[in-house]
């Protein structure tokens, strides 16, 4: 799990950053005035690839448990319907039971995360029944103490249980021993890659859950979902909420950028898009030259778009840094992954926005406008 972890790493990052210049080379060809709908119809192929590529690149990260978790209120009725919206394309032989407990008490979740854990226990559970049976989904809330009962870790507040159960073929206790591990399957070459679980299993400990699983050969199966109930308190990792201040003004288009970024394809598009847009940008292509050019233009300089991996300092210490010349400055930073509690830290030491690669330029240039736009109103307010 290990190396795993770091490959993973180590490969988002460029991954990301390969699929951005795509990306954002992909948009200026379609931006040329000769391209003719069959351009288009092609760009929108490559940029669905784009989407693809990244989320194989969230996938190998779950497993890793690198991926950045957004955690909100949620009502798990709300992620187990969404997902039966998604399950509808089982067979007609498979019947959906629903039995989910009224006003169920909120937890603090990922719901993007939440409902891929759901749905890979729904896919297995189907893929348990090839001749057809019942899937049964239920929600209900469990006392801390009876969870405790069961050698857990019981939450102050008590548990969200979501129980999935099949009429399937069931396990064996050789195969139940060793459903999580990442790449077991017993399914054949191009049908299982033995990740499923295994993401499942990230997902719920990453939000401080517990996983049951009881199954008996050629009995079906019931997999049991523990999410600990919200407490009263927010949870750090809860990054900012964003400023609803954009809503009827359009975003200001003027304003100097400095732009700090390694890879020079993505430097010489960013110049020249975010200058359409109206920005004057200065760009760095390591750390030692950010904070050069911060030092000699700080008065003119309103937006600093900051990598994080970069060459001799990198954008982690370029931060303090630039606060120390001007503690207001206003810093985005884009990155190809960041764990949550790292980002949470960042956020913390005052820096207002996170994109990620591979992100589309238009919502760069949207987010220096917002950005802009409130940190204007704030200094009029002021
Ligand atoms: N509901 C179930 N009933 C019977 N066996 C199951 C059930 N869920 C999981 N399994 C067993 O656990 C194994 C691992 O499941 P997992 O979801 O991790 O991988 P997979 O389904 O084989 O492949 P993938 O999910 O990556 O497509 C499965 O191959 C299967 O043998
Ligand atoms: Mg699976």
């Amino acid at each position: 799990m290990e190396s795993i972890g770091t490959l993973a790493g180590g490969i988002a990052h460029d991954f990301n950053n390969i699929l951005n210049i795509i990306r954002g080379y992909a948009t200026l060809i379609g931006q040329q005035p000769t391209a003719g709908w069959q351009i288009t119809k092609s760009l929108k192929v490559i940029d669905q690839e784009i989407e693809r590529g990244a989320s194989v690149v969230r996938q190998l990260l779950a497993v890793a448990r690198k991926t950045e978790t957004h955690l909100a209120s949620l009502d798990v009725n709300d992620i187990v319907l969404k997902v039966c919206e998604l399950i509808k394309t089982f067979p007609k032989t498979i019947t959906v039971a629903l039995n989910l407990e009224r006003d169920v008490p909120s937890v603090l979740a990922d719901p993007n995360q939440m409902s891929r854990a759901l749905l890979n226990v729904c896919v297995n559970a189907r893929d348990a029944m090839p001749t057809g049976g019942q899937l049964s989904i239920r929600t209900e809330t469990v006392d801390a103490n009876k969870v405790r009962d069961r050698r857990f870790d019981g939450g102050v507040n008590g548990y969200i249980c979501i129980a999935v159960s099949d009429t399937g073929t069931g396990m064996k206790d050789e195969v139940r021993g060793r459903i999580f591990e990442p790449f077991f399957t017993t399914k054949g070459i191009g049908e299982g890659t033995g990740l499923g679980l295994a993401i499942v299993y990230s997902i719920i400990k990453e939000h401080n859950g517990l996983i049951e699983v009881d199954s008996v050969a050629g009995h079906g199966a019931t997999f049991r979902l523990y999410l600990p109930i919200q407490s009263g308190e927010q949870s750090v990792a809860d990054a900012p909420k964003k400023s609803a201040a954009s809503g009827g003004i359009h975003p200001s288009r003027s304003g100097t950028v400095l732009v700090v970024e390694d890879e020079v394809a993505l430097v010489q598009l960013l110049k020249k898009l975010l200058s359409q847009a109206g920005y004057r940008v200065l760009a760095a292509m390591d750390g030692e030259e950010a904070i050069d050019l911060y030092q000699n233009h700080k008065a003119e300089i309103d937006v600093v778009l900051l990598d994080l991996g970069l060459p001799k300092i990198t954008g982690f210490d370029v931060i303090p840094r630039l606060k120390e010349q001007n503690p207001g400055v206003n810093i985005i930073i884009t990155t190809g992954y960041l764990e949550a509690d790292l980002k949470a830290k960042l956020f913390r030491t005052g820096v207002k926005d996170c994109i990620h690669k591979p992100y589309l330029v238009d919502d760069v240039i949207e987010r220096i406008g917002t950005l802009l736009e409130n940190s204007w109103t704030a200094s009029n307010e002021a």
